[in-house]
C-alpha cells in the first residue's frame, strides 16, 4: 500500500482521475483520528436537492429490485427506491401510488363505500385493497364508518345502512398526531375520519399508521407523511414522466449515457414540465456534467458511474465506461469548481459497506445498488433453491430478456442498439431488507469511524485515501484457515 498524504482537497479526487485506481478494490481509506464513538456517528443525507435521506441507500430501477414492496421497505428504513420502467407507464404509477398509499397520517385517497350498497360489495373492496374499514359516505358527506367486524357475520346482500355504525368520532382538518392518539385512544377506535365543518369527509386516520410512524421513526417521509418514492424514466417519455409527476418525489433518468445532444434536449423540455425533482445521468466524465447542467436548467440530483453495475458488461462489449469511483470523482471537482450543490447518487458495483464509504468519501452523498437488494426478500422474484443454497433472480436492464419485455411495454424503446449490454443471472439471498440495511449501516459507521469522519460532509474533508497492491489486497483477506461450510 503508498500511503497518500494530506494534500489539497480535491488532491485525491484527481488522483482516482488521473491514474488508473478507480476500482473499489484499488483502494482503501487510512485510519485517520477519531472523535467519536461509531454509535455517535450520522450517516443521514441527500438523495437530490429537495430529498433527505437518513440512510444513504437507494435501490436501483431494475425489474429484479425494485417494485413498491421494494420502496416500501426501503423508505420506512430511511433510504429511498427507485421503481423500475420496464412495465407500461399505468403500471408504474399504480407501483407508486401503492408506496403512497402505505402509510400516512391523514389518508386523502380514502375507499369509501355508500350506504345502499351491499355487504358483498364491501368485503369486496377491503380484501382488493388489503384494509379492515371503510368510511360510508353520502355524497361526499360522512353517514357513518364500517369496519371488518361490522360485515365479519353478515347476510352478502344487507345493505350497508343497517350494519354501519352510524355516530361516528371525527376530527377536525386541523387535528395533531398526538391529539388523534388520544381521540383514538378515549374511544377505543382504531380508524378516525376527518372532516371538515361541514361534515364532508376529508381524509381518514388509522391506527396502524400511527404505529407505524412510531415503528419507523427514520423513515423518508413527505410533508404529508407519506413514504416518499422515486421512479425511473427515459428522458424521452414526457408523457410517462407527467403520469408519474403527482406520485413520485423524484424522477430519476434511467439511460446508460446521458451525455447525448438529443438526450439533453429532451431532458430540458422533462425539467420544465415536471416539478418533482429531476435526477439526470448516467454520467460519467466532468465534461457531461458541465454540458447537462448547461442543457438542463433544474438539475436535483446526478446518477454517476457507467458500466460497473454487477449485471453490466458495457465496457467488454463495447470498451467503454466510466467507473463508479472514477465517474463520482470527476464529478464532484466539477460541482465543486463550479459552486454546485448538487447531490451525486454513485451507481454501480458496490458489493460491501467499505465500498460505499469509498464512494461517498470521493464525493456522492448516496449509493445506488442492484446487486445487494435484489438479493433481499422484498425484491421481485422467487426465491430458487440451487444445490442447497437459496438465490433470487437478477438480470440487467440491458439484457436480453428485460429488452424483450421493454419493447412490448414501452412505445418509446428504440432498437438503436442493437447489442445486449446486460446479464441474467441469480444472486444469493441474503434474508431481510432490515438485516441487509442494518448490516450496512453499522458497517459504514464503523468505516467513517475509521477515516476519523462523524458525518458524510466531514468524511469529504478528511478521507485519505491509500492505494492497494494486489499482494496488498491477498493479504488482507482471510486466510490459511478453513471456514465453517466450506
Ligand atoms: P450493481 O452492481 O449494484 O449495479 O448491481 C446496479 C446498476 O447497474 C446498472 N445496470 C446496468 N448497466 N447494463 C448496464 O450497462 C445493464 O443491463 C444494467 N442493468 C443495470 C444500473 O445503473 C444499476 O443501478
Amino acid at each position: 500500500m503508498v500511503r497518500v498524504n494530506p494534500l489539497p482537497n480535491n488532491f485525491y479526487r484527481r488522483l482516482i482521475e488521473a491514474s488508473n485506481l478507480s476500482s473499489f478494490r484499488d483502494l482503501l481509506i487510512v485510519p485517520g483520528r477519531s472523535e467519536v464513538e461509531p454509535s455517535q456517528i450520522a450517516i443521514a443525507s441527500t438523495f437530490s436537492t429537495n430529498i433527505r435521506i437518513n440512510l444513504p441507500f437507494v435501490s436501483s430501477p431494475m425489474d429484479t429490485v425494485t417494485e413498491s414492496r421494494m420502496a416500501v421497505a426501503l423508505a420506512r428504513l430511511g433510504g429511498l427506491g427507485v421503481i423500475h420502467r420496464n412495465m407500461s407507464a399505468e403500471e408504474q404509477v399504480e407501483q407508486a401510488k401503492k408506496v403512497k398509499r402505505a402509510e400516512s397520517f391523514i389518508i386523502r385517497d380514502v375507499f369509501t363505500i355508500s350506504p345502499g350498497a351491499r355487504v358483498k360489495d364491501a368485503i369486496e373492496i377491503m380484501t382488493k385493497n388489503s384494509i379492515s374499514g371503510l368510511p360510508v359516505v353520502e355524497g361526499e358527506r360522512l353517514v357513518g364508518i364500517l369496519t371488518k367486524r361490522d360485515v365479519s357475520f353478515a347476510e352478502m346482500g344487507t345493505d350497508i345502512r343497517s350494519v354501519m355504525t352510524k355516530r361516528v368520532i371525527t376530527a377536525p382538518q386541523t387535528v395533531t398526531v398526538e391529539e388523534a392518539k388520544r381521540t383514538m385512544h378515549d374511544h377505543r377506535i382504531e380508524k378516525l375520519p376527518v372532516v371538515d365543518k361541514d361534515g364532508k369527509l376529508q381524509g381518514l386516520i388509522t391506527v396502524k399508521d400511527i404505529y407505524s410512524r412510531e415503528k419507523y421513526s427514520s423513515a423518508t417521509r413527505d410533508s404529508q407523511g407519506r413514504l416518499m418514492v422515486a421512479a425511473a424514466v427515459s428522458p424521452f417519455d414526457l408523457e410517462r414522466a407527467k403520469a408519474l409527476d403527482k406520485y413520485v418525489d423524484a424522477l430519476v433518468s434511467d439511460v446508460a449515457h446521458f451525455h447525448n445532444s438529443n438526450i439533453l434536449d429532451a431532458a430540458r423540455r422533462m425539467a420544465k414540465e415536471v416539478s418533482a425533482d429531476l435526477v439526470i445521468g448516467n454520467i460519467g466524465t466532468a465534461q457531461a456534467l458541465k454540458d447537462s447542467v448547461g442543457a438542463v436548467e433544474r438539475v436535483n440530483g446526478v446518477r454517476a458511474g457507467i458500466g460497473s453495475g454487477s449485471t453490466c458488461i458495457t465496457s467488454q462489449v463495447t470498451k467503454a465506461g466510466a467507473p463508479t469511483l472514477f465517474a463520482v470523482a470527476e464529478i464532484a471537482d466539477v460541482l465543486e469548481e463550479l459552486n454546485l450543490k448538487i447531490p451525486i447518487i454513485a451507481d454501480g458495483g458496490i458489493r460491501t459497506p467499505g465500498d460505499a464509504m469509498l464512494a461517498l468519501a470521493v464525493g456522492a452523498s448516496t449509493v445506488m445498488m442492484g446487486n445487494v437488494f435484489a438479493g433481499c426478500s422484498e425484491s421481485p422474484g422467487n426465491l430458487i433453491k440451487i444445490g442447497g443454497k437459496y438465490y433470487k433472480p437478477i438480470r440487467g436492464m440491458g439484457s436480453p430478456s428485460a429488452r424483450q419485455k421493454r419493447f412490448a411495454v414501452d412505445r418509446y424503446a428504440s432498437m438503436a442498439k442493437g447489442i445486449a449490454e446486460g446479464v441474467e443471472g441469480y444472486v444469493p439471498y441474503r434474508g431481510d431488507l432490515q438485516i441487509v440495511m442494518d448490516e450496512f449501516s453499522a458497517g459504514l459507521k464503523a468505516a467513517l469511524g475509521y477515516a476519523g469522519a462523524k458525518n458524510i460532509k466531514d468524511l469529504w474533508e478528511k478521507a485519505r485515501f491509500g492505494t492497494v497492491s494486489s499482494a496488498a489486497l491477498e493479504g488482507a483477506g482471510v486466510r490459511d484457515l478453513m471456514l465453517p461450510g466450506d
